[in-house]
C-alpha cells in the first residue's frame, strides 16, 4: 500500500464556491476514489476561522456544517476520509506551543500569504497574536497527522513552506520525529486561481462573485449570464480576446473533450472554439449558454447529494464526530513522539527516574 498520508482542510467562512472545487475539492474526490494512500484526513479549519473572526462566533459554528455538507456533496466518502473539525483536538494546540519556539517573528511576517491577509483586514496596526502565528497552527495541522500530501490552493504554498522549516529545525534539534509534506498543487493553470465573475482576481464572498456549490441551477445561471468577458467585443463580428476573459478562463478549467460532442457539436474542442472567437463573429451569449451546459452538470450532482445530506443533519454530525475521534487518536501518538523527542515525556519514561537517582546517588 501507498505510504501516502494526505491531509488538507477549509476554514468555515462561508459556503464552497467553485474556486474551491477547481483547485482542491475535486481534486480530493479523485484523490479518495484513486485510493492510491495510506490515509485521507479532509478538516474544518474552525480554529483558524477564529483568528480573524474572533468577534464572530456564530458565523463560523454556522459555516462549519455548510462546509461539511459542501464536502459530502462533492462526493467525499466518510467511509474512506477521516472527516473532523479542527478545534476538538486539543494536541493541535499543544504542538503549535511547542512549534511557536522554532519560528521567529521576522520570519512569520515574511509570510506573503500573511502579509496579504493583514493588508486586507487591516490588521496593520493592531494584528491579533493568533492570527499572526497561525501559520504555524498550521504546521500543527499538518505534522500531527504525519501528511506527506497536501492538496491545496497556491496561496498556501507560503504554509506548506512554513511547515517544511519548522519539521527540519524540529528534527535537526530534536531528531527525526516529524514528517516534511509536499504541496499537492492543481495541474491546470485555470484552476490555481479561478477568478469571481467579475474577471476580479478572486472569488471572494463579500465582493458577491461566485458561484456556489449550493447555488440553484437558476442561481448559477444569472450569475454566468452577467460574467464578466472581453470589453471591447461589442458586437459579434468584433474579434474577441481570451485573455482576462472570465467566461474561457472557466472553460479552461472545467470544460472536456466530450461537453463538445454533448453540448456544442459545431467545435471539436476547446482551442476550436477559441480560434473562431479571436476571429469574431461568435457573440458571448453563445459561449455562456455553453458553459452554463457545463456547469449545470458538474453542479446538479452536487446540487442533489447536499439536498438529501440536508435532510439528515444529525448524521453529518455523528460523521464529524467519528472522524474527530479518529483523528484525534492520530495526533495524540504524534503529540507523545513530540513530547519524547523534547524530552518532557517524564511521567512515561520508565528509565527516567532511575537514571536521575543514579545520577544523584553518584553525587554523594
Ligand atoms: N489555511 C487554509 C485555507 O485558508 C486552511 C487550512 C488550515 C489548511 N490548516 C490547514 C489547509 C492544513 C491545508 C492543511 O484554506
Amino acid at each position: 500500500m501507498s505510504e501516502k498520508i494526505i491531509l488538507t482542510g477549509d476554514r468555515p467562512t462561508g459556503r464552497l464556491h467553485i474556486g474551491h472545487f477547481a483547485g482542491s475539492l475535486r481534486r480530493r474526490v479523485e484523490l479518495q476514489n484513486a485510493s492510491d494512500y495510506k490515509q485521507m484526513f479532509v478538516f474544518i479549519a474552525d480554529a483558524q476561522a477564529l483568528t480573524d473572526n474572533m468577534e464572530n462566533p456564530e458565523k463560523v459554528r454556522q459555516n462549519v456544517i455548510e462546509v461539511a455538507l459542501d464536502y459530502l456533496a462533492c462526493g467525499l466518502d466518510p467511509e474512506k476520509v477521516t472527516l473532523f473539525i479542527q478545534s476538538q483536538i486539543p494536541e493541535l494546540c499543544e504542538l503549535t506551543f511547542y512549534y511557536l519556539d522554532l519560528v521567529t517573528v521576522s520570519r512569520l511576517q515574511r509570510n506573503p500569504t500573511v502579509k496579504t491577509e493583514i493588508a486586507m483586514r487591516g490588521f496593520e496596526q493592531s494584528m491579533p497574536v493568533g492570527f499572526f502565528t497561525y501559520p504555524v497552527s498550521q504546521a500543527a495541522d499538518i505534522t500531527a497527522f504525519r501528511a506527506t500530501t497536501v492538496p491545496v490552493g497556491e496561496d498556501q504554498k507560503p504554509m506548506i513552506e512554513q511547515t517544511c522549516e519548522i519539521v527540519r529545525r524540529f528534527n535537526h534539534i530534536y531528531g527525526e520525529t516529524l514528517v516534511e509534506p509536499a504541496i499537492m498543487l492543481p495541474d491546470n493553470a485555470a484552476c490555481l486561481r479561478l477568478p469571481g465573475t467579475d474577471g476580479k482576481a478572486k472569488m471572494s464572498k463579500s465582493l458577491g462573485n461566485c458561484i456556489y456549490l449550493s447555488d440553484t441551477a437558476d442561481e448559477v445561471w444569472q450569475k454566468i449570464r452577467s460574467m464578466y468577458t472581453d470589453p471591447t467585443h461589442l458586437r459579434v463580428d468584433d474579434p474577441g480576446h481570451l485573455e482576462g476573459n472570465t467566461v474561457f478562463t472557466y472553460l479552461d478549467a472545467f470544460s472536456k473533450a466530450e461537453d463538445f460532442a454533448a453540448y456544442w457539436p459545431e467545435y471539436e474542442n476547446l482551442d476550436a472554439l477559441k480560434a473562431h472567437y479571436t476571429r469574431g463573429g461568435l457573440g458571448d451569449m453563445k459561449v455562456k449558454k455553453f458553459l452554463n451546459e457545463i456547469m449545470q452538470e458538474t453542479l446538479s450532482p452536487i446540487r442533489e447529494r447536499r439536498k438529501a445530506w440536508q435532510k439528515d443533519i444529525p448524521a453529518v454530525y455523528d460523521i464529524l464526530r467519528r472522524g474527530t475521534q479518529q483523528a484525534r487518536a492520530v495526533a495524540a501518538k504524534t503529540l507523545d513522539d513530540v513530547r519524547h523527542a523534547m524530552k518532557i515525556n517524564y511521567f512515561d519514561d520508565v528509565e527516567l527516574i532511575a537514571e536521575q537517582s543514579k545520577r544523584f546517588s553518584e553525587a554523594d
